[in-house]
């Protein structure tokens, strides 16, 4: 390559750089000049062959093509990537004092029921039960009163009941508030571990890297109270064998916890489940919508 192709190749970036000059918005001026910063440094490290360009143009348009309005191929790329953890990092600053957040992921559904105390989201009696309480603290340890628990979890296949025809409607759902001393009580199942879907691209792309599609058993909980900001997290369950490789990269040390297995029926009976069932004691602290 002569001096002068190697200059063009320069010049481009500039080039392209100074179309934008006259972009009022300046924070899509300063993330655009950036993302083409990048983009083309990254052609040139690579030196990106016209094959591989066209390949990537025809990942990215099956990408596209599988979402709708159940499917969103675009996050599930980004969550593989680590993208949407490190966006969920910058934007949720980790702090000892209050609860870690992660990633939503693609099966929450708005609308759960909200239910009372204790009660059960497992409609179809199928998995182990699991007794899951503790309190809504703020980081003072005062509790939060009338916090909202959004909960949603795995059936024991490993399915949501979006995923799954054989489970009823909202199966393993439900909305849970706190109660004046700021407890919550929900009865669930010990959720399973359970592949991503990956009959799409980014399934593609994970064989092609040698990975697996796996993500560790967790129980979803988005937690909300007036003054504080949402907490979207995870609890994941301890020894469970894809901790250290979740596909999403979303699991956080602080997040993981015992299911404690109870074998006594008498213990069962006192929870409205039967035995063995699992036991689990977390304490959600969120942080003040003022400390922003
Ligand atoms: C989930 O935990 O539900 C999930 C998160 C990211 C990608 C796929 C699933
Ligand atoms: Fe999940």
């Amino acid at each position: 390559m002569s001096d002068d192709d190697s200059d063009d190749e320069l010049r481009i970036t500039d080039r392209v750089l100074q179309s934008m000059a006259h972009t009022t918005d300046p924070r899509l001026k300063m993330v655009m000049a950036r993302l083409v910063a990048h983009l083309h440094e990254f052609v040139r490290e690579v030196q990106l062959t016209e094959t591989e360009w066209l390949t990537a143009i025809h990942f990215l348009t099956r990408t596209g093509q599988m979402c709708d309005d159940k499917r969103q191929e675009f996050i599930l790329l980004s969550d593989v990537l680590g993208v949407s953890m490190l966006v969920d990092d910058i934007n949720h600053t980790a702090s000892d004092h209050v609860t870690a957040s992660t990633v939503l992921g693609p099966f929450y559904r708005p609308g759960a029921r909200e239910l009372p105390y204790g009660a059960s989201i497992n409609q179809d009696g199928q998995g182990e039960p699991a007794v899951l309480m503790g309190r809504v603290l703020a980081p003072d340890g005062a509790p939060i009163p009338g916090a909202l628990l959004d909960v949603w979890e795995t059936s024991e296949n490993g399915l949501y009941e979006q995923q799954d025809p054989n489970q009823p409607d909202m199966n393993l759902r439900g909305r849970f508030r706190t109660d004046a001393a700021g407890h919550y009580k929900v009865v669930g199942i010990k959720p399973a571990s359970y592949p991503i879907p990956d009959d799409g691209p980014v399934g593609q792309l994970l064989r092609a890297l040698g990975r697996h599609p796996y993500r560790p058993a967790h129980v979803h909980f988005i937690v909300t109270a007036e003054g504080y900001r949402p907490l979207t997290t995870h609890l994941f369950v301890k020894g469970d064998p894809y901790l250290a490789s979740d596909a999403v990269f979303a699991t956080r040390d602080s997040l993981v916890v015992d299911f404690v297995r109870h074998d006594s029926a008498a213990e069962a009976a006192a929870h409205g489940v039967s035995a063995p069932f699992y036991h689990v004691t977390y304490d959600f602290i969120l942080q003040p919508a003022t400390s922003l």
